[in-house]
């Protein structure tokens, strides 16, 4: 709360997806082989070396959660321990080194409940964006490691990521550029991955779709994923698809919407590799999932020239319906909490 126990006077219901500055963020820096103490500090802004590897050779990688406000008031954060892993696995991937998980998910603990004027209320629609990130900072030159490296945590109040909020539906447009190569950093949450998917944006943007869906970068036939979110797909034979691909980010909402199809809508949920055209035509519903875009259904894909309409024209689909029903329910903390996924802050 503010200094007189207030939340922020913001209009949460018209929220996007932008930043707006909070009052706190963590930082932590690292050299000589250990992590320093770590504080939460009030400037937005970062100093670095005009040598930095973080700004030449993209040596930086980062992560996007969100918390919400519970029926009872309680902020709830969700899975936090799988985004500070996949953190690790990123900065290994980078030679960075490794932020633990309890560092990782103490300073956003912190970071949050110093900001908690700023986490939306309950009923909002909104919720709390927390980009975790890791940086390579110091002097250099060469193509090298850096010396030192900042661990940053900062927040955000936002609104829907797409612009069709709730459950509006969103369209694609397959890309002519990869994003990633099979054997390339595709799999981790590396900036340059989004720096190379920029002009792919804007090209899905101006045949008016919201963004680009990516094909596998070997043969252009395999679903990869969209630019900031994985892909889910509801058969007409009742089951639910995503694609495997070692070029795609693994997504937490993802592997939660698989558990959550599998043990509670009782589907059979099968990750493999999903043609585009030749299975279009089984698709029932479709949809983006990640923690900006939650569970986004998608009515139509650009490829080959035309659009390409999946299932019952422009609305949601039920199996759709249901698993973001359950999976905001239980983020949100309104459904019980039956796989231990959310840490309250407190
Ligand atoms: N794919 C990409 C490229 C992303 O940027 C994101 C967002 O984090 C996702 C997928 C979804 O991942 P998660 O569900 O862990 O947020
Ligand atoms: C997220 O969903 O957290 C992401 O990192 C996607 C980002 C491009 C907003």
């Amino acid at each position: 709360m503010n200094a007189d126990g207030q939340k922020q006077a913001l209009n949460w219901s018209e929220l996007g997806f932008q930043y707006i500055k909070t009052e706190f963020r963590f930082r932590a820096v690292w050299h000589d082989g250990a992590w320093g103490e770590g504080e939460l500090i009030k400037d937005e802004f970062i100093a670095i070396h005009e040598g930095a590897p973080a700004i030449h050779y993209a040596q930086q990688c980062f992560e996007g959660m969100k918390a919400q406000t519970g029926p009872d008031g309680r902020i709830l954060l969700f899975r936090p321990d799988l985004n500070a892993e996949r953190m690790q696995r990123t900065a290994a991937r980078l030679l960075m080194p490794d932020v633990p998980t309890e560092m990782f998910v103490d300073a956003v603990l912190q970071t949050v409940r110093a900001n908690a004027s700023w986490v939306p209320p309950y009923g909002s629609g909104a919720s709390l964006y927390i980009r975790p990130m890791l940086i390579g900072i110091g002097e250099n030159l060469g193509l090298k490691p850096a010396q030192y490296y900042e661990y940053r945590v900062f927040v955000s109040p936002v609104g829907p990521y797409y612009k069709s909020p709730g459950l509006g539906m969103i369209s694609l447009a397959v890309s002519e550029m990869d994003r990633a190569a099979p054997r390339g950093t595709g799999s981790y949450k590396a900036g340059a991955n989004y720096a190379g998917g920029l002009l792919a944006t804007k090209r899905a943007q101006e045949l008016g779709a919201n963004e680009a869906l990516y094909l596998d970068s070997r043969e252009q036939r395999f679903i990869d994923e969209a630019g900031s979110a994985n892909i889910v797909i509801a058969l007409k034979d009742g089951s639910l698809v995503t694609p495997k691909s070692e070029a795609i980010l693994p997504s937490i909402t993802r592997r939660s919407i698989m558990t959550l199809a599998e043990k509670k809508l009782g589907l059979t949920a099968v990750e493999r590799p999903i043609e585009l055209r030749k299975e279009i035509g089984d698709f029932a519903e479709a949809a983006a999932c990640g923690t900006a875009a939650v569970l986004s259904p998608v009515g139509k894909i650009w490829f080959d020239g035309s659009w390409h309409e999946i299932g019952e024209g422009g609305q949601p689909g039920p199996i759709m319906q249901q698993l973001y029903d359950l999976l905001v329910g239980i983020q949100k903390g309104e459904l019980e909490d039956n796989f231990g996924w959310l840490v309250a802050v407190d």
